[in-house]
């Protein structure tokens, strides 16, 4: 069954683990529904893991609507997160919850993520007033890391832990019915867990109240680069690469299409001979 906001509180009261991954395409939320996903995040990253950019920048409306709907598609029952994409909130309130209200009427998302902490409180609060769920993401923001320098951990010292507490806090404040926390360290991860009343969710921040991957880094298809906190659980890329391989090898020798490929004619040889004549 598909599991509501109240689920989401009440796996945190229990101390239950919440298991997400990004997804963007139908098969993908498909098998991850399959496998029991409890929720999926089809985040902007998919402009470096599926279009090829080299950041997330590029990333469109457009974009990340499409790529929501082929989600919905393939997992009707799971929550799904639509990630607001760079631009798309930074003007203004009112453009941030027009786009929010876009996910949720175009893409059937049950909730809208968007990156910042302090600087994005009055944006949450308006999405929040618009009645529309939101996810906070704090720590390290890839659609700010020219700010930070690169797609670096943060929170690593004292003074930079006070910025996220602080963020994380703003969030909250703000009505974000849960937070992601990326790339900070356990310490700060399990205070701020405790903390916050609202769920806190970790990607590359040690335990929490539950965990994202991003799905092309888990299944080894993503190749620009690992970050050190992804585990790989298969190596797509090898298996899909050596099929290619083996498919070039026997079209080429001539191996395939044998006859157990092929739509055998129903009439004779001789009735085709007949017809062929007729040319
Ligand atoms: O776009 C995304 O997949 C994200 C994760 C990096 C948290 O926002």
């Amino acid at each position: 069954m598909k599991k509501n906001v109240n689920d989401f509180y009440k796996m945190k009261k229990e101390g239950k683990q919440v298991a997400w991954i990004t997804a963007y395409d139908f098969p993908t939320a498909s098998f991850a529904e399959q496998a029991g996903m409890d929720m999926l995040l089809v985040g902007d990253s998919l402009g470096m893991v599926v279009l090829g950019y080299k950041g997330t920048i590029p990333v469109t409306m457009e974009d990340c609507i499409s790529h929501c709907q082929a989600v919905r598609r393939g997992a009707p029952n799971t929550w799904i997160i639509g990630d607001l994409p760079f631009g798309s909130y930074q003007l203004s309130d009112q453009q941030a919850v027009e786009n929010a209200v876009r996910f949720l009427k175009e893409a059937d998302v049950d909730c809208v993520k968007l990156e910042g902490g302090v600087r994005v409180k009055s944006r949450i609060k308006a999405i929040t007033e618009a009645g529309i769920l939101v996810m906070g993401h704090i720590g390290l923001t890839p659609q700010s890391s020219g700010v930070l320098g690169g797609f670096k951990a943060q929170g690593r010292d004292v003074e930079s832990a006070r910025k996220v507490i602080e963020d994380a806090i703003a969030v909250e404040e703000a009505g974000a019915f849960s937070l992601l926390v990326e790339a900070i360290p356990p310490i700060l991860t399990r205070f701020l867990t405790k903390k916050l009343s609202i769920p806190v969710y970790s990607i590359g921040a040690g335990p929490a109240d539950g965990q994202l991957i991003i799905s092309g880094d888990m299944l080894g298809k993503f190749q620009a680069f690992t970050p050190k906190f992804v585990k790989k659980y298969a190596n797509v890329a090898e298996v899909e690469t050596n099929a290619f391989k083996e498919y070039i090898s026997d079209v080429r020798n001539e191996k395939f299409p044998t006859d157990d490929y092929v739509y055998n004619a129903l009439d004779s040889d001789e009735a085709f001979a007949k017809l062929f004549g007729e040319y």
